[in-house]
């Protein structure tokens, strides 16, 4: 993979050029993190306007899933590096890509594709790593998925192998609702998940994670080498997050044990970059559930505590530099949800959440808002974490969406 040695000038021929697919409000910061070092950013996504879009030096709008656009869009761009923001886009393409160019996948061609499906990441830490999972497993179509909640039990919960938060998963707590279940599967999973589906035991968890994990170049001795920034805790609802706070009290032991379980998936995938690696929490028994090879959206909460943010650390190790994983100051961060459906949406209260002490919100400029869509996010800095949780968590009630 290319370090790069030195630092061009944007919009000139000496640029660095990094294309990132997906440009949502993560891709927006990250977009930020690299043009404060220079860098020049295509921002790409399917649809106009999209956050990150609205920073970068260039934006390009194309249907990500389909390989040839990405190829064209490639060739003439020419990036130096690919950095994917989501998982919706043809991976199969980029390992095609980064086997028959200089390009550089992030972290790797290899790593996106086994991450863009449940089955391939699960297999791996599960099955390869001997990493401790959920019980599970994979069925395609009604009739074997019904064969698989009844081996797994009951409580269990179905994901399409294809989406993300939270799209297409329901919980089945008695038979009769495995029929809706698998419809809403069928809804929720993206095109190419084609009637495939992870049956998990539910989980009964003392408390959930995200253990952000940076892969990076040791300036000493040139190595790749993996830090942790401090863990994460979050609250989701229907597999969206709420809100999420940093750092998450756990005891050393159980902290090392889900460092090294992080350590091992995050090397296994290679290559350089952040990952948040999300684990259930089981008295001193960690599970592995899944990983983003990229920031995370709880992980937005390192925007007020770390003296790094994530999207720094993503775009440091990416280009081979030093990073700092070391937080700061407790914080939390709140979401801020739409509420109704518009096309030109604006913001009320802004005054007033950013009156209250050490809070600070991002409204992410997305050009559309529907009932549930993210909107923006209110971080809040504390002596501990209970105090920046309810300052992030007012700030957010008093921001509303409203059509124009
Ligand atoms: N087996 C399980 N047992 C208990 N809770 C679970 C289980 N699987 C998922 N959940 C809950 O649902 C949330 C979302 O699940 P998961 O991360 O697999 O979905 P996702 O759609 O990929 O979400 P995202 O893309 O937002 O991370 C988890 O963070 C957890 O709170
Ligand atoms: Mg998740």
């Amino acid at each position: 993979m290319l370090t790069p040695t030195t630092f061009g000038t944007p919009l000139s021929k000496s640029a660095l050029r990094v294309l990132l697919l997906g440009s949502g409000e993560l891709g927006k910061e990250l977009a930020i993190a690299f043009m404060r070092i220079g860098v020049e950013v295509h921002a790409a996504d399917r649809y106009q306007n999209a956050p990150a879009q609205q920073v970068a030096h260039y934006s390009h709008t194309l249907d990500m899933t389909n390989g040839e656009q990405v190829a064209i869009l490639v060739k003439k761009i020419r990036p130096h590096f690919i950095v994917p923001e989501i998982e919706a886009i043809a991976t199969e393409t980029l390992e095609k890509i980064a086997a028959s160019s200089q390009v550089t996948v992030i972290p790797t061609a290899h790593a996106t594709r086994l991450t863009m499906d449940r089955e391939g990441i699960r297999r791996l830490a599960a099955e390869k790593l001997g990493i401790p999972t959920s019980r599970y497993l994979f069925a395609t179509g009604k009739e074997q998925m019904r064969q698989a909640v009844e081996k797994i039990g009951l409580p269990c919960i179905v994901k399409p192998v294809m989406s993300s938060s939270g799209k297409g998963q329901s919980l089945i707590k008695s038979p009769e609702e495995i029929d809706c279940a698998w419809n809403y599967a069928l809804e929720g999973g993206r095109g190419d998940s084609q009637g495939r589906v992870i049956v998990e035991q539910l989980v009964d968890f003392d408390y959930e994670i995200t253990l952000l994990t940076v892969r990076s170049l040791d300036a000493q001795t040139g190595q790749t080498i993996t830090s942790f920034c401090q863990p994460i805790g979050h609250r989701q609802e229907h597999g969206d997050y709420q809100e999420s706070w940093q750092p998450a009290p756990m005891g050393s032991e159980v902290l090392s044990k889900a460092q090294d379980i992080a350590e091992k998936v995050t090397s296994a995938l290679g290559g350089r970059g952040l990952f948040g690696v999300e684990l259930f929490i089981c008295g001193d028994e960690v599970l592995f559930s899944e990983v983003s090879p990229r920031p995370h959206d709880t992980g937005m909460v390192t925007m007020v505590t770390g003296y790094l943010s994530e999207f720094e650390l993503h775009a440091r190790a990416i280009l081979g530099l030093p990073v700092d994983t070391r937080l700061r100051t407790p914080g939390a961060s709140a979401v801020i949800s739409g509420t109704t459906q518009s096309s030109a949406p604006v913001y009320r209260g802004l005054a007033k959440a950013l009156s209250l002490p050490e809070v600070d919100i991002r409204l992410f400029g997305k050009p559309d808002c529907r009932p549930g869509r993210r909107m923006g996010v209110a971080l809040a800095r504390g002596n501990d974490i209970p105090q920046a949780l309810n300052r992030a968590k007012e700030a957010a009630r008093s921001i509303t969406v409203e059509d124009a």
